[in-house]
């Protein structure tokens, strides 16, 4: 069912400092600073040639990254991103084989644009997924 990899998301409490470390360091290319009030944070891509890094950064009260960051105080490997074809099907298949959506169980806009939903990591080894419909 999932498709490419569409990115890996990594939080940080510095975002200017992770874009730094990506572009100077690293000699990536990387997209302007967005805050998302929506999502509760504020995002940077890097751009690879076989996919993105998602750097994110919290933004207000209740970013759904504050917790992470409490248990990761260095930043870290947030979640990855795989695409699907059909995200209301990917739904109907994780509910059948038992998986776990978080919030309220139905896809939502995520922070590209495009409808997602995340898969809680106690089914995932750990790893935080989301599904994205390319
Ligand atoms: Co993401």
């Amino acid at each position: 069912m999932i498709g490419r990899l569409n990115h890996v998301a990594i939080a940080t409490r510095d975002l200017a400092a992770a874009t730094r470390i990506y572009r100077d360091t690293l000699g990536a290319t990387v997209t302007g600073a967005v805050p998302q009030p929506d999502h509760g944070v504020t995002t940077v891509f890097v751009e690879l040639p076989n996919t993105k890094i998602e750097l994110l950064e919290p933004l207000g009260e209740n970013s759904p990254i504050a917790k992470f960051l409490q248990k990761n105080p260095g930043g870290g490997i947030h979640h990855v991103c795989y695409e699907v074809d059909d995200i209301h099907a990917a739904v109907k298949q994780m509910k059948e084989k038992g998986a776990t959506i978080t919030g309220s169980g139905e896809p939502r806009i995520g922070a590209h644009g495009k409808p997602v939903v995340f898969l809680h990591p106690k089914d995932f080894n750990g790893t935080l997924i989301e599904l994205e419909q390319a």
